[in-house]
């Protein structure tokens, strides 16, 4: 899968590191669609968990990456949007195997977890890396049929 567009959100916590992102992934070609915030005032994550979420599962961006604090309370509320696979990641190798393996559609991190060097490194990795398929579908799709239950509950 060639990766074209990424959807990017974070809270007032992450704004530095998301413009460092955004500009490290847009030097690379990757078009990057902004969902904020994009002022130092304290917010409030979900609402830019729940953006970034929407634009994915609805096709706007083939992947979406967040940021807050530690990375999870924005993604809490990016996997209630369903068709949403988000993880916090806060090193390489998770993030590599949460596409290999769970095919993640968001990745998650936090500001205050790690710095940008680390972040760019797991980034790498996640955007590098492809869903292997395989025994791994099963899974994944145990996963979205939980997820169809409760809307049908
Ligand atoms: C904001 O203080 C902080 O709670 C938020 O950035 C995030 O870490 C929540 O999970």
């Amino acid at each position: 899968m060639i990766i074209l567009k990424i959807a990017i959100g974070n809270d007032h916590t992450a704004l530095e590191m998301k413009n460092q992102i955004k500009e490290y992934l847009s030097e690379q070609g990757y078009e990057i669609v902004d969902f904020g915030t994009n002022t130092p005032e304290p917010c409030d994550y979900p609402v830019y968990g729940e953006r970034v979420a929407k634009a994915v599962a609805g096709g706007e961006a083939e992947l979406g990456v967040l940021i807050c604090g530690t990375g999870v309370g924005i993604s809490l509320a990016a996997n209630k949007v369903k068709g949403i696979r988000a993880a916090v990641c806060s090193e390489p190798y998770s993030a590599k195997l949460s596409r290999q393996h769970n095919d993640t559609n968001i990745l998650a991190f936090g500001a205050r977890v790690v710095g940008i060097e680390l972040a760019k490194m797991i980034v790498d990795q996640w955007l590098s890396a492809e869903f292997e398929g395989g025994r791994h579908i099963r899974r994944v799709d145990m996963i979205t049929e939980i997820e169809r239950k409760q809307t049908c509950s």
